[in-house]
């Protein structure tokens, strides 16, 4: 059965709460809270999710870049599960892209993020694994972390110039 969560929207103190680390990726809550995730992220144009955003407050997140009508240009790849994510900067060079969130509807704004970073989840076996990830890939890892930490993209925005609204950001697509 195809279970679609609500998405917390800003405003909601879930997505402002430090998530719980994941003692055990067995767990039947963890397994259901994924399952969850993943139903959710996709019936959206979204190219990742934090389990703040379904309300479920633990550090897991889900990756899965794509290209879709809101990120015509994303790599494609398999939606990732990882489970109490970490990551390093592996230079300290960042770079502005634009961001949205499912929780932040109609909004986009340009967002520094660290280009490459090397990464440390648990995977859904429940095992650690590292992996490097650059650009916008690492971009989308990063945000998804930020959401952990009960912080959003807009924290991170250094010019209100820079936020703009859905259909502007498609006009520039063009
Ligand atoms: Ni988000």
């Amino acid at each position: 059965m195809t279970e679609i969560a609500e998405i917390a929207q800003l405003g909601a103190k879930i997505l402002r709460q430090q998530a719980l680390v994941v003692d055990d990726v067995h767990a039947a809550d963890i397994r259901q809270a994924i399952d969850l995730m993943q139903q959710t992220l996709a019936g959206t144009q979204g190219v990742g999710l934090a389990a703040p955003q379904i309300k479920v407050s633990k550090r897991i997140i889900i990756v899965a870049s794509r290209p879709t009508r809101r990120y015509p240009y994303a790599p494609l790849m398999e939606p990732t599960v990882m489970i109490n994510p970490s990551f390093q900067a592996l230079s300290d060079a960042k770079e502005k892209g634009w961001e949205g969130c499912l929780s932040i509807p109609a909004i986009r704004a340009l967002v520094p993020r660290y280009q490459r970073i090397t990464t440390q989840y648990t995977d859904q076996q429940g095992v650690l694994r590292t992996l490097e990830l650059e650009g916008f890939v690492a971009r989308i890892f990063q945000h998804e972390c930020d959401h952990l930490d009960g912080k959003l993209y807009l924290d991170r925005v250094e010019d209100n110039g820079e936020i703009i609204s859905e259909s502007e950001y498609y006009k520039l697509l063009r």
